[in-house]
């Protein structure tokens, strides 16, 4: 099943999200949906608040990247395997210099911009089976995981933006709420105004 994808503005993408047991209702429907509702919209990251739902899931899938040519071969090989399922995460250390990527968010559609990051994490998660991990990623990976685990803590990568950018980008975030900037997958607009 395909979710429509909470757009900027809703409270639930506020919120600090849940952990879960492992007797979560329904866990592996669950989560194919959010792959289906991932892939649907041609996402390489989802996290549960962005459907509506404040637990504390994300997933990935870097795959795509295998055949980017912008990036080295390393990266392309070690992206190639990355797609993995994120339970009750927690990042529990980032180190290294901060770098700059562009980052886009399905919640926050047609607006992207360059955000810092620490370049390496260590973050200990449960995977799909409740199986516990305690990880290093660094690069494009961390990256991805950095944005999605902002998510369940109710940050968006706009927060990390410069004042004078939230400044510039504050009208077109409003016309997002309001349903006023489409994007090509289906969402739920906190502000649209109801239909007659
Ligand atoms: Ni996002």
């Amino acid at each position: 099943m395909i979710y429509p994808i909470v757009a900027y503005g809703d409270p639930v993408l506020r919120k600090k999200a849940q952990e879960i047991t492992a007797d979560y209702p329904n866990l592996s429907s669950f989560l194919d949906d959010m792959f289906e509702t991932m892939y649907a919209a041609s996402g390489i990251g989802l996290a549960a608040p962005q459907i509506g739902k404040s637990i504390r899931i994300f997933i990935v899938d870097a795959t795509p990247f295998e055949d980017d040519e912008d990036l080295s071969e390393a990266d392309r090989a070690l992206l190639g395997q990355f797609k993995k399922v994120f339970i009750n995460a927690e990042i529990v250390q980032e180190r290294g210099d901060e770098w700059v990527f562009n980052e886009g968010c399905l919640s926050i559609p047609d607006i992207r911009e360059d955000v810092f990051r620490k370049d390496e994490i260590t973050i200990k998660y449960l995977d799909a089976d409740f199986n516990a991990h305690e990880e290093v990623f660094s690069g494009i990976a961390a990256r991805i995981i950095q944005h999605e685990y902002d998510h369940i803590e109710g940050i968006l990568f706009t927060d990390h933006l410069s004042a004078l950018k939230k400044r510039m980008i504050k009208g077109k975030l409003t016309q997002i709420s309001k349903g006023l900037v489409r994007a090509d997958y289906k969402m739920k607009y906190p502000l649209a105004k109801k239909k007659r």
